[in-house]
This record gives C-alpha cells, sequence and structure tokens, in this order.
C-alpha cells in the first residue's frame, strides 16, 4: 500500500509518500514547506494569508513528488480533514479530492490528532500498536491519550486554557520575542536559571489529566511587571522548567495509573530539546520507555497523515466524496 499524503491544516504545506508492506511503515519522500516568514510580522498565523500560501505551494509540491513516485503507483490519497483552521483544510481537502477523483484512487480524510499520535513511530517504522499512554504538544493542543491499540483511543484529558506551544508563543511575545515563541524562549532559556524564579506548576497534582497553561502565563506576565524582576533567560529558564514539569509528571503518572510500559511524545513543543532530555531521563527513573517524535515528524507533517491513511487504507477503509472538512475534529472516542 503506497498512500500520497498531504497536510494544510494550519501553516505548514506538507507532502509525503508513505509506504506499508507486511504492517511497517517507510516514508520514502516528505517535504514541508513552512510558512513562517510570512506569518512573522503579524505575531501569529493569519488565516487567509495561510490559505493563499497553502493555495501557491501544494500543487508544485504534490507534481514534484510525483515525478519520483507517478500517480500511477500511488494506491490511495489522503489528507487532513480536521481539527485546523476551516480555510486552509479546504485547500488540502478539495485538492486531494480531486487528484484521487481524476486518477480513480481512493481517498481518505484523516484526522490530524491521529497523525500526530503515529509520528513517534515514523522513524520506527511501525504503526502504534502497542498499547501506550500519548503527549500531543502543539500550538493547538495539549492532550493526554490512552492509546489501547492500532488505531483504538480514549482521550484522558486536554487543556482547559491554553495549549502548551500557545504558552510559550505568548510568554515569548511578553519578552518581546518572535514569532513563534517556542524555539526562542527555548534558546534563551540555555543561558538562564531554572531555578531564578518559582512559577505555578499548574494542576500537576489535579489528580486527573488535565492541563492549565494560562495561570503560568500570567505569572510571567505579573513576574515581568515587578521591579526586581529576573533577566529574561532566567525568566524563559524558569518558565520551561514549570511546563516541563507538568507535562513530565501527568505523563509518567498517567503511564504508570494505566499500566502502560511506553509513552509517547508528539507536537510542534517535543522539538524542545530540554523538554525531550526531561521526558527521556523520567522515563529511565520510572522504569518506562520514553519514544519522543523525531523532530521532522514532531512539527505538522504529511507523513503521519499518509501513516494513519496506510492503516485505514488497509483496513478497507475510504472516504465518501462528499466528507467535509471539520475545523472542530475530536479523537474518535471523545
Ligand atoms: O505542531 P505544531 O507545528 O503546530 C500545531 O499543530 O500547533 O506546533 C507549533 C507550536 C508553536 O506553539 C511553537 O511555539 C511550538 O510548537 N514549538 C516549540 C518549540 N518548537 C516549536 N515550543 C517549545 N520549544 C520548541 N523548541
Ligand atoms: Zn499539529
Amino acid at each position: 500500500m503506497r498512500v500520497l499524503g498531504i497536510e494544510t491544516s494550519c501553516d505548514e504545506t506538507s507532502v509525503a509518500i508513505v509506504e506499508s508492506t507486511g504492517g511497517a511503515l517507510t516514508v520514502t519522500r516528505q517535504e514541508i514547506a513552512s510558512q513562517i516568514e510570512q506569518h512573522r510580522a503579524f505575531g501569529g498565523v493569519v488565516p487567509e494569508l495561510a490559505t493563499r500560501q497553502h493555495l501557491l505551494r501544494l500543487d508544485p509540491m504534490v507534481r514534484e513528488a510525483l515525478t519520483v513516485t507517478p500517480l500511477s503507483a500511488v494506491d490511495g490519497v489522503a489528507v487532513t480533514v480536521g481539527p485546523g483552521l476551516a480555510t486552509s483544510l479546504l485547500v488540502g481537502a478539495s485538492y486531494a479530492k480531486a487528484l484521487a477523483l481524476a486518477a480513480g484512487k481512493p481517498w481518505l480524510g484523516v484526522n490530524h490528532l491521529e497523525g500526530h499520535l503515529f509520528s513517534p513511530f515514523l522513524s520506527r517504522g511501525l504503526p502504534p500498536g502497542r498499547p501506550h499512554v500519548a503527549l500531543i504538544v502543539s500550538g493547538g493542543h495539549t492532550l493526554l491519550v490512552n492509546v489501547r491499540g492500532i488505531l483504538d483511543y480514549e482521550l484522558l484529558g486536554g487543556t482547559l486554557d491554553d495549549a502548551a506551544g500557545e504558552a510559550f508563543d505568548k510568554v515569548a511575545r511578553l519578552l518581546g520575542l518572535p514569532y513563534p515563541g517556542g524555539p526562542e524562549v527555548e534558546r534563551l532559556a540555555r543561558q538562564g536559571d531554572p531555578r531564578a524564579v518559582k512559577f505555578p506548576r499548574s494542576m500537576l497534582d489535579s489528580g486527573d489529566d488535565n492541563f492549565s497553561f494560562s495561570g503560568l502565563k500570567t505569572a510571567v506576565r505579573v513576574h515581568l511587571q515587578k521591579p526586581g524582576r529576573a533577566a529574561p533567560a532566567d525568566v524563559c529558564a524558569a518558565f520551561q522548567q514549570a511546563v516541563s514539569e507538568v507535562l513530565v509528571g501527568k505523563t509518567v503518572r498517567a503511564a504508570r495509573r494505566l499500566g502502560a510500559d511506553t509513552f509517547t511524545v508528539s507536537g510542534g513543543v517535543s522539538c524542545n530539546r530540554t523538554l525531550r532530555a526531561a521526558f527521556e531521563q523520567a522515563a529511565d527513573r520510572a522504569g518506562l520507555q520514553a519514544l519522543v517524535a523525531a523532530p521532522e515528524y514532531s512539527t505538522d507533517n504529511a507523513a503521519m497523515i499518509a501513516a494513519v491513511a496506510a492503516c485505514r487504507f488497509e483496513r478497507g477503509e475510504q472516504s465518501p466524496w462528499d466528507l467535509d472538512v471539520n475545523p472542530n475534529l475530536r479523537l474518535a472516542a471523545d
């Protein structure tokens, strides 16, 4: 089964080809066109700009991929149909449907969050078959998921307000750092002392699997208004430490409670090297295995979408032609 995957749910245009043979997954090609430069001046993603960029970039990227793997060698076309920005999703979905229809191939609308659940396994060549706990940490989502088996999910908890990546972006803005804030905060934090300020570990001991990061962002804002405020590098390091302790603590606890021997981490925030190291150390201490997505599969990408579709196509699934995009699509088991 060879799948052409398309991802246009937010501000990355991505095209990939994934092959599935006997349960193993191989990413034979992946291209990601980031739009960060276009959105930076506005301090965040501007939906209309994102849509226009997808329109400009998607077709040449697909044509380029098809010069290496011809459409005749593709068994199906997959595309993200939600969650995401409505008009961005529509560019990818309309394109994928038209391509599949013209080529006489099946198409499949994929849940972007399910893609993120697959991403830690892509560099290991496997679909997520083993039971485990998954943490998705991106600009739009902070979710803990009980993955009971292949394509079998139970949502454990999510954020009650800001997503983890959103908190990084907002704290960066408070410090006058450019968008997207995550990499900037990480860079500055390297020169800072994480113990310089004690920010709240929100909901670390809430007894459930939910998160909240808006109070932490407010604590940073209040701290920055004080006359004796810490240096920006110290604020970044202390903020990052607070986020890290909450994400790591709650993920490890959920894995232990459910008797899982493995947890995974994916989404843009999992690019953060301090966080990756914290997850790995905590897993070692708890006798668990941590699978953190490789950076090329952490942020939004089409390989994870094609991989989900390869598994679903192999089970005989395909989408009806009238399937619409859904900006608020949730995980099946929500
Ligand atoms: O998964 P992603 O590319 O897009 C969404 O689906 O949201 O995640 C983007 C988010 C942004 O909020 C960005 O600031 C954050 O991931 N991010 C990071 C790092 N790199 C990206 N956060 C912390 N540290 C990083 N190194
Ligand atoms: Zn995402």
